[in-house]
């Protein structure tokens, strides 16, 4: 039966998935054929790149591997504390809160820090979150001495002894940025292994553009069943490129590039802030980067970077999250750290949507006073709308007074949410074309929910604060990879939000 036809006929019930519709699909990326197709591989092939001196071998198990575990990084990024949040809506949130430094900047440039041979790298403005602090633990499991001194959201690193070149399993399994470390590796110690991968990496998770990229500079990549494993006698500029614009592919090959001889060329990269941020990072370390924000970046490889200290840029995310959260309760918020600049088209959507923003200064204020309209979304790489606010835009349409359509672009079914807020008795579908479609307004009501990722996690904290009733949204752990202090941040601006352990 149809929605609309259930729903005339009472047969279906606010808070209840109404009959026919599909399931939510998670937030796994593209599926393992795609991501095959789209790499230009196929299982048991061995790619080689010129001169026929370097490779990309996939292995038919680990191939078949992928078809088993399509969504495998979302069940193994579930590992850490049991934690839940507890959400009581209704206040309107109002005052001043601080964005946090930005995760997608940070965690790169921790991993660019290991490419200093000599002195100590100071990192201002890091999120106090638990990305960050497996990022740590990964720099640590390789040898480089690392303190995070976490009141002061400051990083120390000292890299001049690399003791391992073992990304372990345990951290890399469930931390899908540990490749970020592979070009540090490759020009400390002439080679890396990712534990615990496997075929995972190459498909659903794809970071082929990553590997084909290193091979393309001279590695030799070899998959095995459960591992992956780089070698690199010496890494060479090329001319490289990437299929999409991939954020981290973009970040890495920029990386593996800085201490390669000669010039390397990459086409299509990405634009995001936070890659210009890095490549402002690894320019103080003395890399010779030119063409960042550009999408053709040109890297001439420098012989040694060293140790600098930089201020993370803030996370434009968080500073979405938080001016939705002022959007979803009527409220008014100061945000400290946030740049209208950085926000591209999601500033003019919240607008379209009846949110104001007022920069006083360096502080930018964000209100919503009028009726929330409905919102037409499609997710692009930036300055599009950013794939990672599509789940609190989602949260936000419910109470818009009518339709909204979303389309996510970015990933494969990061639709994790909808059938969350159909619990909480919004009427949103997932129409045969893939778009989202909001049928607003709904009154939510507080149940539990699942948090399936970061950020559906974060847009059901949302969808709490305006919700009747409370909102128990699980696991917390994942929302804590992104988001710091979330309970203590929003506690400050009157919500009523409390963390604790799931037991
Ligand atoms: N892709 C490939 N092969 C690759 C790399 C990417 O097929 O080798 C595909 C991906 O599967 C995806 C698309 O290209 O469909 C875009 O991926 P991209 O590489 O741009 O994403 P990412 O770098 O892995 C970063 C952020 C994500 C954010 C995206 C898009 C970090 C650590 N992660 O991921 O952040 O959604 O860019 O902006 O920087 C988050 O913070 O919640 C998050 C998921």
């Amino acid at each position: 039966m149809e929605y609309w036809t259930a729903r005339k006929t009472g047969d279906w019930r606010p808070g209840e998935l109404p009959p026919g519709w599909p399931e939510a699909t998670g937030d796994s990326d593209l599926s393992p054929a795609d991501s095959l197709e789209l790499a230009g591989l196929e299982p048991g092939r061995e790619l080689r790149s010129t001169g026929g001196l370097t490779s990309v071998r996939l292995h038919s198990a680990a191939a078949s591997h992928l078809a088993q575990h399509s969504d495998g990084s979302r069940s193994e990024m579930n590992d850490g504390p049991q934690t839940r949040y507890r959400v009581r809506g209704g206040n309107p949130l109002q005052g001043t809160v601080f964005v946090q430094g930005a995760k997608n900047a940070a965690l790169k440039m921790i991993a660019a820090s290991l490419l200093a041979e000599k002195g100590r790298t100071v990192l201002r403005n890091v999120p106090v979150i638990e990305d960050v602090r497996r990022a740590v633990e990964l720099a640590q499991a390789l040898g480089a001495v690392v303190k995070f001194h976490e009141a002061e959201r400051t990083l120390v690193v000292d890299a001049s002894e690399l003791t391992s070149s073992v990304l372990p399993a345990e951290i890399a399994r469930r931390f899908r940025a540990s490749v970020l470390f592979v070009p540090a590796l490759l020009h400390r110690l002439g080679e890396a292994t990712i534990e615990g991968v496997g075929g995972c990496n190459l498909g659903s998770r794809n970071l082929d553009f990553h590997y084909r990229g290193f091979a393309r500079l001279g590695a030799i990549v070899d998959e095995q069943e459960d591992k992956i494993h780089i070698k690199a006698g010496k890494l060479q500029g090329a001319h490289l490129y990437l299929d999409t614009p991939s954020h981290t592919g973009t970040e890495n090959l920029i990386m593996a590039a800085s201490l390669a001889p000669g010039t390397t060329i990459i086409d299509n990269c990405a634009l995001e802030p936070e890659v210009l941020d890095v490549i402002a990072f690894l320019s103080k370390m003395g890399a010779d980067i030119s063409g960042g924000g550009t999408g053709f970046v040109t890297v001439r490889g420098v012989s040694q970077l060293t140790a600098t200290e930089h201020t993370v840029m803030p996370d434009r995310i968080d500073a979405g999250v938080l001016a939705m959260a002022a959007a979803i309760t009527g409220g008014e918020l100061n945000l400290v750290g946030a740049s209208l600049a950085d926000f591209g088209v999601v500033r003019w959507k919240l607008e379209q949507m009846g949110v104001d923003f007022t920069p006083k200064g360096a502080v930018l204020q964000v209100r919503r006073e009028r009726t929330l309209r409905p919102i037409n979304v499609i997710t692009s790489p930036y300055p599009g709308f950013a794939t990672d606010l599509q789940s609190p835009i989602m949260a936000l349409s419910c109470l818009a007074d009518g339709t909204s359509y979303i389309r996510e672009t970015i990933f494969d079914g990061r639709y994790g949410l909808v059938g969350e807020l159909n619990k909480m008795g919004a009427k949103v579908e997932v129409d045969s074309g893939n778009v989202v479609i909001v049928h607003g307004p709904s009154t939510l009501k507080g149940t539990k929910v699942v948090a399936h990722d970061l950020r559906t996690g974060i847009a059901l904290i949302l969808a709490g604060l305006s919700a009747e009733g409370e909102t128990v949204v699980a696991p917390g752990y994942l929302i804590d990879r992104g988001h710091a202090a979330v309970a203590e941040r929003l506690t400050t601006l009157g919500a009523d939000i409390t963390a604790e352990e799931s037991g």
